[in-house]
């Protein structure tokens, strides 16, 4: 998906919760080495890995396209990548109101570290939390054996 396209569609689906990301940003953020991308059709998610940690940035399906596991699909490949690129955990955060974002990385294992109050202000709103969420990517090792 070009830079364009993946401004189109993080329009559609973040409509008026989110500032829309530019063209330009997306041209940037693709060209930088620690960024970690993957797309399907009707779909993208994108994020960044700092040595051990992967972070999803955002992650899209068209509103016409929701609630076939495209989502999911999108999730698990952004951790494949960021896991075959040395990621051991990986990080994210979700407006408290996102009840479908939120629900889908439940889904997919995440688990809340802590809630940041007020997180998303806008002007003429009420601030909105973000709930951080977190995931192991490395496999657990094996469970230790009794010892005789
Ligand atoms: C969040 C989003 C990416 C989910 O994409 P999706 O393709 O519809 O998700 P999936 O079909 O893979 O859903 C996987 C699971 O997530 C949960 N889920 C997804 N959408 C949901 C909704 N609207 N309500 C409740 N749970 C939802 C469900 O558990 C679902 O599994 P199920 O369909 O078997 O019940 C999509 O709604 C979207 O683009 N939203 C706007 C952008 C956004 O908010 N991005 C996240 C910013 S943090």
């Amino acid at each position: 998906m070009a830079p364009d396209e993946l401004a189109a569609l993080h329009a559609l689906a973040f409509e008026n919760t989110l500032r829309p990301w530019t063209a330009n940003e997306f041209f940037v953020l693709l060209a930088q080495p620690a960024t970690v991308f993957a797309a399907l059709d009707g779909g993208f998610a994108i994020g960044r890995i700092a040595g051990p940690e992967a972070e999803l940035l955002s992650i899209a399906v068209h509103p016409e396209a929701r609630r076939r596991g495209l989502g999911r699909r999108l999730v698990a490949a952004f951790e494949a990548e960021a896991a075959a690129r040395g990621a051991e955990e990986a990080f994210l955060e979700v407006a408290a109101t996102n009840t479908a974002a939120w629900a889908l990385y439940v889904r997919a294992g995440y688990t809340e570290t802590h809630r940041r109050r007020g997180y998303y202000a806008r002007p003429g709103a009420v601030p909105i939390d973000a709930i951080v969420l977190h995931k192991r990517l490395s496999p657990a090792p094996p469970a230790a054996k009794d010892s005789i």
